[in-house]
């Protein structure tokens, strides 16, 4: 029925797509996660994107693109955010709390899923920055334990406060005893995490692109070099680094594929850059 004094809000969504924010974490100055309630209609393949947003000054959407985090047996919906400063949706995104509502389009889609990928032995997911938000839906994914014997995370920031999103979760998944209960005491020999810094001292330094070169990755973590028979690839950062990593891995003899033809390894970029 039609009232003439507004509706309080009672914990209803009232924005268009509206799902309410359950948890923020700041984790530095420039990034952020938070949870948001998950519609139950909503099914995604771990790995893919959907807009996000909030109402703008002008009262439309202003939506971006953004990985789900969570895996897709989670109740919720978790992301993982870049705080840009003058950057029209995250300079208010930011400052969200508990309680608040975002939109979001039910519509997931991405390259980087399972099904892109032919089967194998070693799954190796490569990211900058954000780019490992798609792959910390992945890693919680039994799914990825089923199809590959083991999981290698690389991930590269410029200095180690940046990494510790991504730090905190992989030790999270190698302690967890559901886990180890589904696939073995040694489930943390299944996935394994190589972290690096670029410009900050930490224990492991150096590029995605040099460590992989070099071999030095693969002989710190007992594997291997890459081959197209046994390693497979997911590739989410900037757009140099995409496109630097994807010939590294073709230099393996590895190749790209889609969805509509699984190959060896699958690319998304993490955010779109200045003029492109
Ligand atoms: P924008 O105007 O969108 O961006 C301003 C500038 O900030 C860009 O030109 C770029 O130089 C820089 N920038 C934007 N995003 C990033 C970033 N993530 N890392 C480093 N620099 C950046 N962002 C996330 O934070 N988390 C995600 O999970 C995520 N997933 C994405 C998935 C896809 C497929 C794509 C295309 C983008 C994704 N992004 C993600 C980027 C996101 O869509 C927005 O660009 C970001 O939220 C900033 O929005 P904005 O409106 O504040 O600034
Ligand atoms: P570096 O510090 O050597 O530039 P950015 O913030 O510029 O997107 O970079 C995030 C991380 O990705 C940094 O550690 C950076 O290393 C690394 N990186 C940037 N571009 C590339 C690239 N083309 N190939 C490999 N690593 C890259």
């Amino acid at each position: 029925t039609a009232t003439t004094t507004p509706a309080p809000n009672r914990g209803k969504p009232t924005l268009p797509d509206a799902q309410t924010v359950t948890a923020v974490r700041h984790w530095t100055d420039w990034l952020f996660s938070f949870r948001v309630t998950r519609p139950p209609s909503l099914r995604f393949r771990s790995g893919e994107f959907v807009m996000i947003g909030l109402l703008g000054d002008n009262g439309k959407p202003l939506l971006r693109a953004y990985s789900i985090a969570s895996p897709n047996w989670d109740d919720e919906l978790e992301f993982y955010s870049i705080k840009v400063p003058d950057g029209p949706l995250t300079s208010k995104l930011q400052h969200i709390q508990v309680g608040d509502e975002i939109i979001l389009r039910p519509k997931p889609v991405g390259t980087l899923v399972l099904d892109a990928l032919l089967p194998g032995k070693r799954l190796w997911l490569l990211a900058t920055g954000t780019g490992i938000a798609p792959f910390a839906s992945l890693m919680r994914d039994p799914e990825s334990y089923e199809r590959y014997e083991q999981v290698i995370v690389m991930h590269t920031c410029r200095t180690a406060d940046e990494l510790a999103y991504g730090a905190e979760l992989v030790e999270q998944l190698r302690d967890d005893p559901l886990l180890a209960e589904m696939y073995g005491e040694d489930f943390h020999k299944r996935l394994l995490y190589y972290p690096t810094t670029t410009r900050e001292d930490s224990p492991r330094m150096g590029r995605i692109t040099d460590n992989l070169t070099s071999g030095k990755v693969f002989a710190d973590l007992d594997l291997p070099p890459m081959d197209p028979e046994h390693d497979r690839a997911m590739i989410c950062g900037s757009l140099a680094f995409n496109i630097d990593v994807k010939a590294v891995l073709e230099g393996f003899g590895l190749r790209e594929g889609a969805n509509s033809e699984p190959r060896e390894f699958v690319v998304e970029k993490a955010f779109v850059g200045e003029g492109i």
